[in-house]
């Protein structure tokens, strides 16, 4: 359970995987684009996860709905606005939204920067209007390649001070970690925080890729990070922290149920693991689902689901200042 004594936050939450299902039939309507159902009923079945998927990319295809209807810049300004309405709704204090630039771009080309701009439009009036304090990752989608993901640096990079973090998403297994090593160096000279997605469909060497090759501060799911015990001490030294979404690692079947998580090793290892939602809209959860299975479920004690809780404050791209204002 949430211990509301503590500050909320959810620090692994894709923006582009979070869009609202009735939003996704509005703008679908208001495009003229052909949806696979014209009711929010049957159009859940198709944007939603309905059932355990085979593996991470089967999973990654259920969010493409949702980036068909952003037919303009403005749609992409909508949702940005309506995850921070939806986040405050939840009760979350604090959470860091990672979009995807080129993704959703894609397929109505809209210009990549522009893109950039109206997400961080969208996010600060959001934050006008709702009690939440909303920082923002830009993410390179792996799987469109190194050339898509050079166009996509550049354009988060046009965001300056409007993004505070890069990512790696997509495919793991397809585009290892080794194929944006320039990438990654021209985002830590820009002076960005980094997380990756990794240990999620491939093995611990990506855990470790992430952390050596592309300097990764966090690692988002880290699952597999529980078949290497020096890299569970190396994590536990080196305060690298863990992004656990348990819901998602069932659905995309990184792990075979939530009994078998290893989110628990982990807080009993040492490592800052958290607890967040991934892609809520898709996954038919929110993140108080997360915190209501962690202990029956996952098998936390209510200890270390406060400990979880805490290292979300600890392990945020913020000042020391700012998460003291927080607390
Ligand atoms: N893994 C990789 N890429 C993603 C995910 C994920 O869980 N969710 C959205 N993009
Ligand atoms: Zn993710």
């Amino acid at each position: 359970m949430i211990d509301n004594s503590l500050p909320l936050t959810d620090i692994h939450r894709h923006l582009d995987g979070n869009i609202r299902p009735q939003t996704i039939l509005e703008l679908g309507r208001q495009f003229g684009l052909p949806l696979p159902a014209d009711n929010l009923e049957e159009l859940l079945a198709h944007v939603q996860v309905t059932r355990t998927e085979p593996d991470l990319v089967s999973f990654l295809q259920k969010l493409d709905w949702g980036v068909a209807v952003l037919g303009s810049l403005d749609a992409c300004r909508r949702i940005a606005y309506e995850n921070v309405a939806d986040a405050a709704a939840q009760g979350l204090d604090y959470t860091e939204l990672r979009f995807s630039p080129y993704y959703m771009a894609m397929k109505h080309q809209l210009p990549l920067p522009g893109v950039v701009e109206a997400v961080i439009d969208g996010i600060r009036a959001g934050c006008e209007d709702y009690p939440v304090m909303v920082r923002l990752i830009g993410i390179l989608s792996r799987t469109f390649g190194e050339d898509a993901c050079t166009q996509e640096l550049d354009a988060i990079l046009s965001g300056g001070d409007g993004i505070i973090a890069l990512d790696l998403a997509g495919d793991e297994l397809g585009f290892p970690g080794s194929l944006f090593l320039t990438h990654f160096t021209r985002a830590r000279d820009a002076g960005l925080h980094i997380t990756v997605h990794a240990g999620e469909a491939a093995g611990p060497e990506s855990i470790w890729q992430a952390i050596n090759e592309l300097g990764a501060q966090r690692i988002g799911h880290g699952v597999k990070a529980i078949e290497d015990p020096h890299l569970m001490d190396f994590l536990a030294l080196h305060r690298i922290g863990i992004e656990s979404c348990l819901t998602s690692n069932v659905q995309t079947s990184t792990v075979p149920s939530l009994e078998q998580h290893p989110l628990k090793r982990f807080l009993e290892h040492g490592i800052l693991a958290t607890i967040n939602s991934d892609d809520p809209a898709v996954q038919g959860i929110d993140l108080d689902y997360e915190y209501r299975v962690a202990a029956p479920k996952a098998g936390l004690s209510p200890q270390q689901i406060r400990t979880a809780q805490q290292n979300g404050l600890t392990l945020a791209f913020i000042s020391e200042a700012e998460k003291e204002m927080l607390r």
